[in-house]
């Protein structure tokens, strides 16, 4: 009798486990699941990872631009694809704006989807396509492995003046803190998201405004750095870290150096209310990747469209 009421309460704490990691996974998006696709295109994620790994293996900066893709394309609009689709004549996408800073990889994603149309036409949305490469990317440059859920639709709306709701490159920390709340993010969250800018490049253009005034939280002599390179013209590129091509923590370490790149940055190490995270994943690295992967999964799923909200398009660069 005993037993068997012991089994019992086992097998309740079981489920309530059970549910709590479904749901943890789902992060009440109903519709998404880790095996999407296991029945209609059995070899989707495979064709994505090969072919991100042969486009990073001919050209490694791309990685970074894969990550910062899916970024813009969920905090406009949701995950929905609509940072590709292109402009047409009655409309100016998101892509044509100023705030496109210098998106690159959409060839990876037509790439991918092409292979797709012929295995499994008209299932797989590009609004998955880019999840996927984004995580792919940063398992290729040496950052965690983690597993994505999928199902998300390819919205129909993609407009230039949308992209007003990208954070700035001049915000603070509170001014962070809030841009990331409103969409539910943590403080620690938006600092481990921003260790996604261990990778990759700024063109002078996003910071050279710091450079202008002395400003005693950047280094001086990193200060140097960044006028040097300045003088290549606002395209010039200066990479986050000394590793822009590995998926590291060393984008934490030149924060405590103040050495970071645009003042968003630094400001994660200058303000109290940040600079303990800055400092921790600084110090453990493991820490960092932990972090960094939940909080992609958790931007993987904002404002996902399902069902009729949105189509599996046929060229991600045109709505159906
Ligand atoms: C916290 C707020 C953020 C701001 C203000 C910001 C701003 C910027 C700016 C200004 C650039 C340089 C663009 C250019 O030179 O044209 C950049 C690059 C980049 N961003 Fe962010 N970003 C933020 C968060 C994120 C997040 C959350 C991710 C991804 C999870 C991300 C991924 C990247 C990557 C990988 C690059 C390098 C791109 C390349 O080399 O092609 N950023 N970001
Ligand atoms: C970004 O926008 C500019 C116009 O502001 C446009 O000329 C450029 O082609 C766009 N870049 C990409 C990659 O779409
Ligand atoms: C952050 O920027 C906002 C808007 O410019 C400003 O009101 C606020 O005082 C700033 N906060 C800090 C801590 O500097």
């Amino acid at each position: 009798m005993l037993l068997k009421t012991m089994a019992m309460v086992n097998l309740l704490s079981l489920f309530i486990l059970v549910e709590v990691v479904v749901r943890g996974f789902r992060y009440g998006v109903e519709g998404l699941r880790m095996d999407y696709y296991l029945m209609s295109c059995p070899f989707a994620e495979q064709i994505v990872k090969d072919t991100v790994n042969t486009a990073l293996q001919n050209d490694p900066s791309l990685a970074a631009a894969l990550v910062r893709m899916h970024f813009h394309d969920c905090f406009i609009e949701g995950c929905d694809g609509s940072v590709l689709i292109d402009s047409t004549k009655d409309n100016t996408a998101e892509k044509d704006s100023p705030g496109n800073l210098s998106l690159r990889g959409y060839e990876i994603i037509d790439d991918a989807k092409e292979q797709l149309e012929e295995q499994c036409p008209g299932v797989v949305s590009c609004a998955d396509i880019v999840a996927m490469a984004a995580r792919d990317a940063v398992f290729w440059a040496g950052g965690p492995v983690y597993d994505i859920p999928k199902g998300r639709k390819d919205g129909r709306r993609s407009k230039i003046e949308d992209t007003i709701n990208l954070p700035f490159p001049t915000f603070n920390t509170s001014e962070l803190i809030s841009a990331f709340g409103k969409r539910g993010f943590t403080a620690q969250e938006m600092v481990a998201l921003s260790g996604a800018h261990t990778l990759g490049v700024a063109r002078c253009a996003t910071f050279k405004g710091r450079l202008s005034s002395a400003d005693p939280t950047l280094d001086s002599s990193f200060a140097k750095t960044l006028s040097k390179t300045c003088s290549g013209g606002d395209n010039a590129e200066q990479p986050f870290d000394a590793t822009p091509r590995s998926f590291d923590n060393f984008y934490f370490n030149a924060l405590m150096r103040k050495s970071g790149v645009l003042f968003s940055d630094q400001t994660l190490y200058t303000s109290p209310r940040t600079r303990g995270i800055v400092n921790g994943y600084a110090m453990n690295q493991a820490m960092f990747f932990f972090d960094f992967q939940q909080a992609m999964i958790k931007m993987g799923t904002l404002d996902v469209k399902e069902g009729s909200k949105g189509e599996v398009r046929q060229d991600c660069r045109k709505i159906n």
